[in-house]
């Protein structure tokens, strides 16, 4: 009864239950709040039992992401008209840098599912240096597009909370 009542205390509440794990895991990391916000917000975040099963929350939260982001670049570019030509090949550009991590958050689960997180954190890596390649061109002055900036910028700090838990279990 007690577990009914504590359940339905969060349900109402509509917050998440803190993992303690998660929380902890969240403090070592540079993006604290989207950590705690976003893997808080997963299911499986509440019932994480190791640091590799929150590593591996971040990856999935990352890929996610990542993935709504292609959908929008891919979206934006049906209607393409609308965009200037800089713009335009700037979404081009990051709909190939958004494919390319995509394939890195794949091989990146594989990686965390084997526990080697020394490779693990080459692939965070390169993933990040993707989304700020789509952010730099983003930010040059005659190819703007603020929407996509900002969703480059979120995506590559949720690929740099993966990152940073990899480095916490192999900082070498
Ligand atoms: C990506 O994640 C951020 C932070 O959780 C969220 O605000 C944003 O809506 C997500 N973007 C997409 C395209 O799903
Ligand atoms: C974007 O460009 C401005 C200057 O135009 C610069 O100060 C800033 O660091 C750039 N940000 C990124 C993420 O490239």
């Amino acid at each position: 009864l007690s577990f009914f009542i504590c359940s339905s205390f969060f349900l109402l509440n509509n917050a998440a239950p803190e993992n303690k794990i998660v929380t902890e895991v969240c403090q070592k990391v540079r993006e604290k709040n989207l950590c705690l916000s976003s893997l808080s917000a997963e299911h499986a975040g509440q019932d994480a039992k190791d640091i590799a099963a929150v590593g591996l929350i971040a990856i999935n939260v990352a890929s996610n992401n990542g993935s709504a982001i292609s959908v929008f670049i891919k979206n934006t570019l049906v209607d393409r008209e609308h965009l200037g030509p800089s713009v335009e090949q700037n979404f081009e550009d990051c709909a190939e840098n958004f494919d390319d991590a995509m394939q890195e958050l794949d091989d990146a689960l594989e990686l965390i599912t084997s526990k080697d997180f020394k490779n693990l954190k080459t692939e965070m890596g390169a993933a990040i240096d993707d989304a700020d390649a789509c952010a730099m061109l983003l930010n040059q002055s005659g190819g703007k597009d603020l929407e996509l900036f900002n969703k480059a910028n979120i995506f590559r700090q949720l690929c740099s909370i993966a990152y940073d838990i990899a480095n916490i279990v192999a900082p070498n």
